[in-house]
């Protein structure tokens, strides 16, 4: 069984795709990277990995990952036994299943980690794995505070690991085409981003069922806490997790990252913010949390404004749109689209209307003489779209990953870029909960207001 089949993004992917069909007459196919033979090097040419968190992400990174030539499951630990059982079962053969992760850590056997863990355990997965010289993939928002963040750099540059962050938009072969067309300079220079994304579902929303079994003899409810503050065992907590700032992101870290980090690398930008204000509310969802629904932000990065609008109350698609003076590229969940725009008066200014009409007329014959093309010479343009597989692309993120750990070349969403992201997620909310812009001191590695 394919666990990721009835993933919210495969079920997007298979409707869009079908009523595209009749909509995107004049697109290009974007073939995904074939998936060839790892590099070698004694003494295996397996890579053998363990699992860390075998919860929802967790069960899409196993069943992708074991389906990779050449790799290898060995080990998965999560703190709920059940999820023991259910990392058995998707690998289909005899695994070491645990409750603590120092284990997979202590393991010879095992080359790197994946770890798909609460956003408020990352930084200490990152760190122990990089210590004890594992190479480890971490999933998205890569820290849960910004000094957390830092403090996972620190560790991946000490140890000499690969650690990559688990956002797979900067592994799409959509958001590769998009990155090609800005980079030849399809939009000239740009001048706006904008990036939406809503959701109204009450799942989409975060309300998971938590498993019917679950109690503090088959789960390790103080571990799972961590560093956040002591709670009486909550199984929807232990589900729902992403509702409270104490162990999630909100909408900023869940789904805003992926947007960040998707821009970032169409536009080569690896660096913080500058600023941000942001406002939004809890204006749906009133079953007790306290990260909002509605979540609005505006980004400055360098000079350029970036407005970011997340909503788990009313669906829109998800779209990225870069805009520059030549047009606009358009990125969108299953497609890339470029449609240029000339910039220049096509016609006479509007603006002559208020002229008494002889100096009107003069100016239109003026303007013709001047503008008008010659036979010919008429300017034409087209609009490119290009369709793929979903910009969120486990299968190449994974893969780039094993292929580091194999080769030991550095992996593009390393630990700088996913802090990068993260902190941008993390201004976000700042904004939010603070009622005021935000900046960024990279100096001090600190948000301010
Ligand atoms: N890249 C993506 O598209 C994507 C999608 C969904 C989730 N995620 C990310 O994946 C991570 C996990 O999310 P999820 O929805 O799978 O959560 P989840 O609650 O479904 O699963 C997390 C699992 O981790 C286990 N766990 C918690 N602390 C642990 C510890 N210290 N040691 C061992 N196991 C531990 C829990 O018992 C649970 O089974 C989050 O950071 C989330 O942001 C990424």
């Amino acid at each position: 069984m394919n666990y990721r089949q009835w993933s919210r993004r495969q079920f997007l992917q298979h409707t869009a795709g079908a009523a595209g069909a009749s909509l995107a007459a004049r697109s290009i196919w974007l073939e995904a990277d074939p998936i060839t033979a790892l590099p070698r090097s004694a003494p295996s040419d397996r890579v053998r990995f363990g699992i860390i968190g075998v919860g929802m992400e967790g069960t899409g990174l196993l069943s992708t990952a074991i389906q990779l030539p050449g790799i290898e499951c060995v080990a998965a630990c999560d703190l709920y036994d059940g999820r023991h059982q259910h990392a058995k079962e998707i690998v289909g053969k005899p695994i070491h299943t645990t409750r603590r992760y120092k284990e997979l850590l202590d393991n010879k056997e095992i080359d790197c980690i994946l770890a798909a863990v609460p956003d408020h355990w990352h930084k200490q997965v990152v760190v122990d794995a990089a210590n004890a010289g594992k190479d480890i993939y971490c999933e998205k928002p890569m820290s849960h505070s910004v000094n957390e963040g830092f403090e996972m750099v620190a560790a991946a540059q000490k140890s000499g690991r690969i650690v990559q962050i688990g956002a797979q938009r900067t592994s799409s072969v959509l958001c590769a085409k998009a990155r090609e067309l800005y980079q030849k300079g399809a939009i000239g220079e740009l001048c706006l981003v904008e990036a939406t994304m809503g959701r109204n579902d009450p799942t989409g929303a975060w309300q998971y069922p938590p498993p019917p079994d679950l109690s503090p003899q088959n789960l390790d409810w103080d571990t799972w806490l961590g560093t956040a503050p002591k709670k009486p065992f909550d199984p929807f907590l232990f589900a729902r997790w992403r509702c409270w700032i104490e162990y999630g992101t909100g909408v900023a870290g869940d789904l805003m990252v992926h947007l960040i980090s998707g821009m970032n690398f169409v536009l080569g930008i690896n660096e913080a913010p500058k600023r941000a204000s942001a406002f939004g509310g809890i204006l749906r969802w009133k079953d007790g949390r306290n990260t909002p629904d509605v979540h609005c932000v505006l980004f400055e990065y360098g000079n350029i404004p970036v407005y970011v609008r997340l909503s788990l109350d009313s669906e829109t698609p998800e779209v990225t749109r870069f805009m520059g003076p030549k047009g606009i590229i358009e990125l969108t969940e299953f497609g890339v689209s470029f449609k240029p725009q000339a910039g220049i008066d096509q016609s006479p200014s509007y603006y002559v209307a208020s002229f008494p009409q002889k100096m009107r007329e003069e100016y239109f014959s003026k303007w013709h003489q001047e503008h008008d093309p010659k036979p010919g010479e008429a300017l034409t343009s087209e609009s490119v779209s290009y369709r793929g597989p979903s910009y969120d692309d486990l299968q190449p993120h994974l893969w780039k990953f094993f292929q580091s750990v194999r080769s030991r070349r550095p992996v593009y969403q390393d630990a700088v870029f996913g802090n990068h992201a993260a902190i941008a997620c993390h201004m976000a909310n700042e904004s939010y909960y603070r009622k005021s812009p935000v900046t960024f001191d990279p100096g001090n590695k600190n948000i301010e207001a």
